[in-house]
Formats: C-alpha cells, structure tokens, sequence
C-alpha cells in the first residue's frame, strides 16, 4: 500500500483535492457550479451522478473562502483529501484497517484532547469485508490511546474522513464546517417519529438546521399546501400560531389543535390578515412559476423582515434558469439568504429568503 499524496502537496501548496457529494442526479449540476467558481477544475465521478472526486488549482483554505463565499446550491457535503491509500486485493481486513490507522500520522493539526469524529464511507461495490463502523471503532482506538484526543459522532472540533473505494481509500482531515455539513457525506438524518404525519416534516427540519434558524422565535406562521400536515405540525410543536392553507385534508392528529387556523381551499382563494404574520413556508410542489405568482399576492400578509421557506421544484432539468427566472419575479420584494438542495429534497431544492 502507498502513501500518494504527500500531505504538504495537498494542504500549503498550489492545488487541493477534494471528494463532493450531490443528491442522487444532481452531482452534475454541483459540478456545474463548481466549474464556474474554479476555472481549473479537474473531476472524475466516483459514484456516478452522485459522488465526484475533483482537484482544483489552488490550496485548500482559498477553495475553502470561495466556497463559503458562494456556496453552491447542489454540492451537499465536501471533504479535503490528504492521503491516498492504494489498495491490492490480497490484504487482509485486519492488515488494511491497521494500515488505515497508521495513516494517521500523516493528517497535519489533530491536536491532542480535540473531540474527533471519523466518517467513514464506501463505495458500492468496493470489495471489502469490513465495515465503516469497523474502520470508526479502529480509529477511534488509536485516537484515544495516541492522540488523547476524545471519539465523538457529533459537535467535533475536527472530522476525519475515510472513503473506502475499490482500488483506492482516501482521508482527510477538516473542521466540520469546512464540510458544508457535518453529517457524514451530508446526509442528515432525524428520527422518524411515531404517528409522524409525513416524511415532508425532515424537510422543514433540515431548513432550520441548514439555515441556521429557530422556530421557537417565530410567533404565527402561514402554511401554504400544508396538507396532510408534517410541515404544520412542525411549527405547532415549536410553540406558533399556524393559519394552514389546503384544499386537502389536514391529518386528524392536528386538526384541532388551539394555536391552529385551517382554510381548507386553494391558497389564491383566501383573504389573511395585513402585515400579522412572521413566517411564511410553502411547500406546494407546484410549478414554480405560479408559486412564484401565488406567493407574491399573499406577501400583504407577512411582516418586513419576516422569513419565507420554499420548496422549489425542479422543472424539466433546468435547475438553473428555474431558479433564476423565480427570483426575478421575487426579488424586488425578498432577499434570497440561501438557496440549498437539502438532503431531504427530491427534485427540487429549498429556498430561505427575507420580505424587505
Ligand atoms: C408536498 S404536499 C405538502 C406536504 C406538507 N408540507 C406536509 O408536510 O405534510 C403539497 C400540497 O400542496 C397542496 N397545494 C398545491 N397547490 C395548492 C394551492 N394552489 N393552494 C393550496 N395548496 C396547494 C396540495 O394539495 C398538497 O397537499
């Protein structure tokens, strides 16, 4: 097994390298951006349309700038690597896991007491028997015992990254917010609930995580195509006044609810109070453009300075100029904060935006 990156090539000199991970599809569109922001971006699929190697023509902490600078809306979760690990069939588990561990060494600024996750992933199809959580329990062992560092999941000062491949495992070292997310490979994930009304709720879940929000700060919210209700009981749970808007049904477990209003039509037919809301979600997987539209005409209701949570579904694989041509028609109005495929988005991705 070799060493091919030497870490001083790839951490203080003039390219970095780097894994990035897309929704399932997207991983083109992530690419897209990425090419926009850095010129001499060379990649190569990893897991096709999904996961993607790439190295760009600049050290680590510049690309670092520039991404946090102009986040790119489809790339979910990136992870520098350090180290290259070739891989030859005959190795046992135990013998490539050691060899793992050894790498250690060569991952610059892991300081002794820090909290260290290890995020191990594999490809599919890589031929090897043994787990990531086996690759985790190894690492983590040597950490403790050499390090003195502490093995945590989650709040880590520093995340090491393994990615298991067929001919090749590759590691690196970062701060979780380096990663864009710091779940492993970004891909968050919640408890499903029991009576849980619909998995649409981890959507709304994800916003607020992703976005930075609170919504035990909000005081009375309006829920557009809020049926069968997840996104509704979300923010009935965090303490607000919800005025939900649907010609579907709402599910039985929330319809009576005190702090709940309930206009049981389309949301072009309802008259709200001027000015009397805080926050405004919309989850109504309906063409944009007439979202855009609906959205607009009810914009009366909610308070300058008040939040908007949209989904935005993505039309005929045009991503880009879907969401352009929606914030032309909303921008006099609203100011976009953040525009994000969220793990728990399908075809479509998550807007965060601000009425003026
Ligand atoms: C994806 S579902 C919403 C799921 C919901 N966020 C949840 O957590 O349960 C989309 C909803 O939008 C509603 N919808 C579509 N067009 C609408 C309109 N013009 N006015 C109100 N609701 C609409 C549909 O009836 C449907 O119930």
């Amino acid at each position: 097994m070799n060493n091919h990156l030497d870490k001083d090539d790839t951490t203080s000199s003039v390219s970095s390298t780097w894994i990035g991970t897309a929704n399932h599809g997207f991983a083109v569109y992530a690419v897209e951006e990425l090419r926009r922001l850095f010129p001499s971006l060379k990649f190569s699929y990893i897991v096709p349309s999904e996961i993607v190697q790439f190295t760009i023509g600049l050290p680590q902490e510049e690309v670092l700038q520039l991404l946090h600078a102009n986040e790119p809306m489809f790339l979910r979760h990136l992870h520098p690597v350090h180290v290259e690990i070739e891989r030859t069939e005959e190795v046992e588990a135990e013998a490539e896991l050691a060899a793992i561990c050894s790498h250690l060494e060569d991952l610059s600024g892991i300081h002794s007491g820090a909290k260290i996750a290890i995020q191990a992933r594999k490809s599919e199809g890589s031929n090897f028997n043994y787990s990531p959580s086996e690759i985790k329990k190894a690492l983590d062992a040597v950490l403790i015992d050499q390090y003195r560092a502490e093995a945590v999941v989650r709040d880590a000062d520093q995340i090491i990254s393994v990615f298991v491949m067929a001919d090749s495992i590759y590691m690196g070292i970062s701060r979780p917010t380096d990663n864009l997310s710091d779940w492993s490979g970004g891909a968050i994930r919640f408890r499903k609930e029991d009576g849980q009304i619909s998995r649409a709720k981890f959507k709304l879940l994800e916003a607020e995580y992703a976005f930075g929000l609170d919504f035990t700060q909000y005081r009375h919210a309006i829920d557009l195509g809020a049926a069968p209700g997840g996104w509704t009981s979300l923010l009935l749970e965090r303490g607000l006044h919800v005025t939900a808007i649907d010609p579907g049904a709402l599910d039985s477990s929330i319809i009576r609810h005190k702090r709940l209003t309930f206009y049981r039509r389309n949301a072009a037919n309802v008259k709200l109070d001027d000015n009397n809301y805080d926050l405004l979600v919309c989850d109504m997987s309906w063409n944009p453009k007439q979202t855009g539209k609906l959205l607009k005409d009810l914009l009366y209701a909610l308070q300058s300075g008040g939040t908007i949570i949209l989904t935005v579904k993505l039309m005929h694989k045009k991503p880009f100029q879907t969401i352009k041509e929606l914030l032309r028609e909303l921008e006099p109005e609203l100011s976009l904060q953040h525009a994000k495929q969220l793990f728990h988005n399908r075809e479509e991705l998550t807007l965060f935006l601000i009425k003026n």
